[in-house]
């Protein structure tokens, strides 16, 4: 029998897609811990929930007595730790809710992890693996080189102030009372189950419904971006294969601009509606450039070459196959507000690769 996971935030948007992975990819246990806040989808557990080797607890990290019984009851082999507070735009809002919810809740859950992994694990397998965030590493902009995993740390919003003092913390851990951790730092993830509020689900969802598709600034921001099933099957590989202590990169093949991907969106979305229903959409002409957000950083890159090399983990598919399964995702499963003047037929949107131009939306 495999091994038992405990996952925090394992109803978030990747911590949801790494449970499933587990459960439909490999033969160990999950336990997930999340407090069913704002940023989880239930949904996104409703087809492993009903498994053996699922447990469910809807419980705060927060709540230290509560976490210390649970860590304790269940006895786990790792812990995946990726509850957090995620959206920069309210960090800006409500930097305390951060500071609570990625700071205080990454100490709470390090104290409990260093006593049950000296009381009572003796198993020499034990990880304590974090994710981090790119953001951490602030912008590239003015920089010649990508950042690696030893770049100085320069977070720009409390965000990622927050998520840069939780990495320190765990790092410390380490170090002072031997914990045996690891972190990862991912570019932009995009997918299945992730929150109407980012930037991806946001612009499809709009183009869809045609209605206008705010963009902040001059949109030129670039960003890397990684399919979230690729950055969980680098999180596992790091799991099971690394050495504790390390730290790694995980991002794409790509850097493109905020503006260059919400056109991309729309053309794909024009394209089929143009196809199924031989209707002219334009949904570029729905952009409108906002005032930009404060202190936004106009560059992430990071450099993925050290577990490509050390762990041999690739991503599988490229960023425009996996952009048009998102938007195929999201037809099929999100409450769309589509046009009433036409019929909608769920199977409508047939994705595939074609052979005149590679990955194409094919109705
Ligand atoms: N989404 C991205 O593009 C991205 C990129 C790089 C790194 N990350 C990191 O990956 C991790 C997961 O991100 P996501 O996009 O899935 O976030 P998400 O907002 O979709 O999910 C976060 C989950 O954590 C839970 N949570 C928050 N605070 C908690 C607490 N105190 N106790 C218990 N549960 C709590 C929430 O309820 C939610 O279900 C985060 O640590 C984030 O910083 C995300």
């Amino acid at each position: 029998m495999g091994e038992k996971f405990l996952i925090t935030g394992g109803a978030g948007f990747i911590g949801s897609a790494f449970c499933r992975f587990l459960i439909n990819k490999t033969n160990n246990k999950a336990v997930i811990v999340d407090k069913f806040s704002y940023g989880s989808n239930k949904n996104s557990l409703s087809t492993i929930k009903n498994s053996k080797r699922v447990k469910i607890y809807a419980e705060d990290l927060c709540e230290y007595e509560a976490i210390k019984k649970i860590l304790i009851k269940e006895n786990p082999d790792k812990i995946i730790h990726f509850a957090a507070e995620t959206h920069v735009d309210h960090s800006i809002e409500n930097p305390k809710k951060f500071f609570i919810n990625n700071l205080l809740a990454t100490f709470n859950l390090l104290e409990i992890a260093r006593h049950y992994y000296k009381t009572y694990h003796k198993n020499k397998k034990f990880l304590f693996h974090h994710v981090s965030t790119d953001e951490v590493f602030g912008d590239s902009f003015d920089q010649s080189v990508k950042s690696t995993e030893s770049s100085a740390y320069l977070p720009n919003s409390p965000y990622s102030a927050t998520k840069a003092g939780s990495d320190h913390l765990v790092r410390a851990w380490g170090k002072t009372f031997c914990l045996p951790v690891t972190i990862s730092y991912s570019s932009n993830n995009f997918g299945s189950f992730q929150a109407n509020d980012k930037l991806i689900p946001k612009v499809i969802k709009n183009a869809i419904e045609e209605k206008t598709i705010p963009i902040y600034g001059d949109g030129l921001q670039k960003r890397n971006w990684i399919y979230v099933d690729d950055n969980v099957s680098a999180i596992y590989k790091i799991a099971t294969k690394s050495s504790a202590g390390e730290k790694y990169n995980i991002a794409g093949i790509n850097e493109i601009t905020n503006i260059d991907v919400v056109k991309m969106i729309c053309k794909k979305i024009d394209y089929y509606f143009l196809k199924k229903y031989k209707i002219l959409r334009q949904s570029h002409k729905l952009i409108r450039f906002v005032n930009d957000r404060v202190a936004h950083d106009k560059v992430y890159s990071i450099d993925s070459s050290k577990i490509r090399k050390k762990l041999k983990w690739n991503e599988v598919e490229n960023f425009e196959s996996n952009l048009e399964k998102t938007i195929k995702w999201y037809f099929e499963n999100s409450d769309l507000d589509l046009p009433k003047t036409q019929e909608i037929n769920s199977n409508y949107l047939n994705i595939s690769k074609t052979k005149e131009n590679g990955n194409f939306l094919n109705i």
